[in-house]
């Protein structure tokens, strides 16, 4: 009797074994072929936005690899770019740079020991048509640093303009408001500085009143230059004490309403034989004026963070080590709590990589990072008279991309993320600046968010 229900046993085993056999050898509907390798099955997508979805797939036994190939149509008979035969070693994928409202289909197959599966069962996926309202800029990224947008005193208390600021941002940057040109407006008989405030106290009551922080931008920097003192007929010593008392009065005006200032922008020449760019700050107060400038700010107040701004710093690696040799010599009178990378890139242009090594290389230095001024070009080839749904998948990618090296800077490094304005109407970059249209910021001239708005989200 325990003889013959052994006898069973081993007779139920052996047609088991034979029927998956048979199963996993023959052509089925999953694709199995003769290769003899077991063809995953592809799950449900998942992460569906706009503008991407994740594949995912069972696990084959064995298997070293999976090869995924995503069409628009459901013979696959065209692939989505970079999505034909691409080779994965986990069980998902995050497929990116996606029109919305589109479907898509997916399938993969498995390789074990260099055999490749026949295809699995086909998915589709529908990106999404609307972008989520229960998610906003600054609440993906409350408490790990501040997102921020530049301004203008004369672009607030408009109803579409603040809707958007109290949404989406944390922080506020004045776009020109700040800077030396607009507030030292000239010098009076006695010798004392002229100020007109009304700006600065506007935005700063404005961000008071909302809620939001404010980064200073800038204290000094050559092209906001106040005509009194481009046409300055005293001694360098009196230029360096007006210097002095500018940055003490507008840092103890704003004490503890302003917390952060660009004390110097842009003061590295771009030249690699040239380490200061010739200006009058340079010609007046010598070699050392960054530093001193630095240090009339802490002077004035040492709670306020301090921050070097200056652009082409991803790319440029000789203005970057000569911005960072400056950051270490600062460090070492402790007068600079942060760096700024202006991030005025293009959708195809500096790489990724250049992007990742030059900011590794800041998050060696201990500094608070700013990626500032960001905006990104897609038309500098001229090649556009509109902004094309590719394109803006393009530059959506970008921004994506750029948002993640910056989340993935150790969090007690991060300081903001700021974009060069909110609407793509109010860049900086208009045709008459630029000599061709250019569509660089996360919000269109109808105030509705672009691939680039969610392509931020998606970063984070
Ligand atoms: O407000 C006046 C207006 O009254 C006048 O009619 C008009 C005539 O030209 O000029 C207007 O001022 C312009 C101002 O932008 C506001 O639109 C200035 O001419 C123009 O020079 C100024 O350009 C700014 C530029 O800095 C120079 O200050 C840009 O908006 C601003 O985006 C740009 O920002 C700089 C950063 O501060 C530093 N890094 C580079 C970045 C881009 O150049």
């Amino acid at each position: 009797m325990k003889m013959g229900k052994i006898c069973n046993w081993i007779f139920y085993v052996i047609v088991c074994f034979i029927t998956l056999s048979l199963t996993s050898c023959a052509s089925d509907d999953n694709g199995n072929d003769a290769s003899g390798v077991l063809a995953p099955v592809a799950q449900e997508a998942t992460d569906i936005s706009l503008t991407s979805f994740k594949a995912n797939w069972d696990n084959v036994f064995r298997a070293s690899e999976y090869v995924l190939d995503v069409s628009t149509t459901n013979d696959f008979s065209s692939f989505v770019d970079g999505f034909n035969n691409l080779s994965i070693n986990q069980l998902s994928q995050s497929v990116t740079g996606l029109m919305s409202n589109t479907t898509y289909y997916y399938r993969v197959r498995a390789v074990v020991s260099g055999v490749i599966s026949g295809n699995s069962n086909i998915v589709s996926a529908e990106t999404n048509t609307e972008f989520p309202d229960d998610i906003t800029l600054k609440s993906a990224t409350e408490n790990n640093f501040f997102v921020g947008v530049a301004v203008s005193e004369a672009r607030t208390n408009i109803s579409s303009y603040d809707e958007i600021y109290m949404r989406e941002f944390s922080s506020i940057t004045a776009e020109n408001d700040m800077k030396m040109a607009s507030i030292f407006t000239g010098i009076d008989n006695t010798g004392a500085i002229i100020y007109d405030w009304s700006k600065v106290d506007a935005l700063v009551d404005y961000a008071e009143t909302n809620n939001l922080n404010v980064h200073g931008h800038t204290l000094i920097w050559h092209r906001s230059l106040p005509q009194a003192l481009e046409n300055f007929s005293g001694t360098d010593q009196e230029f360096e004490d007006l210097i002095e008392q500018y940055i003490t009065d507008v840092l103890t005006r704003y004490q503890g309403k302003i917390n952060s200032w660009d004390v110097v922008n842009e003061a590295i020449d771009d030249d690699p034989n040239v380490q200061w760019r010739d200006t009058v700050f340079l010609q007046r107060m010598g070699e050392d004026y960054v530093e001193k400038c630095f240090a009339f700010a802490r002077a004035a107040d040492p709670d306020i963070k301090l921050f070097y701004n200056d652009y082409n710093m991803t790319f440029d690696a000789t203005k970057r080590g000569k911005v960072l040799d400056l950051v270490d010599q600062l460090l070492l009178e402790n007068i600079i709590d942060g760096v700024g990378y202006q991030m005025h890139i293009d959708y195809n242009f500096p790489s990724t990589q250049q992007i990742q090594d030059a900011t590794d290389e800041l998050v060696a230095k201990d500094v608070l990072i700013h990626f500032a001024e960001l905006d990104v070009k897609v038309n500098a080839a001229n090649d556009l008279t509109e902004l094309t749904e590719e394109r803006a998948m393009a530059q959506s990618q970008r921004v994506k991309e750029v948002v993640e090296i910056f989340n993935a800077i150790p969090q007690s490094k991060k300081y903001a993320i700021t974009v060069w304005g909110l609407k793509d109407d109010d860049t900086w970059l208009i045709p008459e600046n630029n000599g061709r249209p250019e569509w660089p910021l996360l919000f269109d001239d109808s105030f509705d968010k672009k691939s680039s708005y969610q392509g931020f989200l998606e970063g984070l």
